[in-house]
């Protein structure tokens, strides 16, 4: 670990700052910490919880969610977004039912190897749940690094190694405080180190930012990807399944229509739903959510 400096402000920072979200209790089991995970990618806390808690009260285990049908857990997913997140999740279970014994795996490469678990979600199952030392590296740990330590206001469109190893070498020895310190800077990005309006006033790092040292230079690197909604492909996505997700019987193509006006786009988000699984037709002229398995 380079020089402690930055650590232990934002470790006590987090100590008396931090919110009491559900997923962080010391009895969040593993698979509580997983369903977070998968929920909190691209969705902010504050739209998670009440899915998570209906999620962790139907489906306690991974083995209760296996045995539900896909449907069941699109449908539970309801309006957080990004649902294809909802199948994946369905599909980790069932794999964690069958190949692990119930039991979310500890190890890294094992989570990695299931549906929907990504580098950034491996890591931080692994740290969040089983405390194993390793970098937790989400837009809000990069964002906190990238400005304290380098002096920019936003990192780069993706992880690189030069960044990985940064973040490696400010990991604290001791495994349990490694986690803490991961999930401390992951709230110190959301709450204070904001992407758009930063509170430096309230940061306990702000005598040693290197953007603020450098007069916060604006960044200039390749566009950022942004999150567009209103007219999207991705909007008419939500609409029809929307539909698909209030109805208790299969629904006719005809309901369809009437919650979109553009056929075009209509027809391409339908096949789209179909393609990725996350609608099925159930016969010629009606389609419905994934009930089959
Ligand atoms: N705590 C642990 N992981 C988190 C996340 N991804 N977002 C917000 N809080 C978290």
């Amino acid at each position: 670990m380079v020089e402690e400096t930055v650590q232990q402000p934002i470790i006590d920072w987090y100590a008396t700052h931090a919110r009491d979200l559900p997923w962080r209790r010391p009895d969040a089991s593993a698979w509580a910490v997983m369903v977070s995970e998968f929920m909190l990618q691209q969705t902010p806390v504050s739209r998670v919880l009440p899915v998570y808690e209906n999620w962790m009260h139907d489906w306690p285990e991974p083995a209760n969610l296996a045995a539900a049908s896909p449907a069941d857990a699109v449908r539970a997913w309801g309006r957080l977004g990004y649902p294809r997140r909802a199948l994946r999740l369905h599909a980790a279970a069932t794999a964690i039912a069958g190949r692990h014994g119930g039991r979310v795996p500890a190890e890294y490469d094992d989570l990695r190897a299931l549906p929907g678990v990504g580098a950034y979600t491996a890591a931080a199952i692994s740290v969040f749940a089983y405390r194993r030392r390793r970098a937790v590296l989400d837009t809000n740990v990069r964002r906190v690094l990238v400005r304290v330590m380098q002096g920019r206001e936003f990192p780069a469109n993706t992880v690189n190694s030069a960044e990985q190893r940064l973040a490696e070498s400010l990991l604290p020895d001791d495994p349990a405080r490694a986690a803490v310190w991961s999930v401390a800077a992951m709230e110190l990005g959301a709450l204070v180190c904001s992407a758009a309006s930063p509170r430096c006033d309230r940061c306990p790092v702000r005598g040693q930012c290197a953007w603020r040292a450098a007069g916060f230079p604006a960044y200039d690197g390749p566009r950022r990807p942004t999150q567009t909604y209103a007219g999207t492909d991705r909007q008419c996505r939500g609409r029809l399944l929307g539909v698909l997700r209030e109805a208790a019987e299969p629904v006719p193509r005809e309901r369809l229509d009437e919650v979109w006006d553009d056929a075009e786009q209509r027809q391409r988000a339908l096949d789209s739903l179909l393609a990725d699984g996350l609608a099925e037709r159930f016969d010629e002229s009606r389609y419905r959510l994934p009930e089959t398995h």
